[in-house]
């Protein structure tokens, strides 16, 4: 059975399973957005296999990383409008 492990995403901390790409938790937990394009649009995720750049959030502090690309890791910090 895999692990729980918990980040938080923006204000919000939820448990995921171990292996949930960051794509998947962001929009496990409500959200439909990842990031908002240079004029303010909702962006979100797309193809789901790093190639639109849709879902780009800021992961641990390092901005417009590719959600889809990276699992979750325990305590991992995601925000969606950074
Ligand atoms: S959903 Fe397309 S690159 Fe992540």
């Amino acid at each position: 059975m895999p692990d729980k492990i918990t980040v938080k995403i923006d204000d919000t901390t939820i448990v995921v399973l171990a292996g949930t790409s960051v794509a998947a938790a962001i929009l496990n937990s409500g959200r439909a957005k990842a990031r908002r394009s240079v004029i303010g649009e909702a962006r979100g995720p797309l193809c789901g296999m790093g190639i639109c750049y849709e879902c780009r959030a800021s992961v641990d502090g390092v901005v417009h990383v590719r959600s889809c690309m990276v699992p979750c890791a325990d305590g991992m910090v995601i925000e969606t409008d950074a």
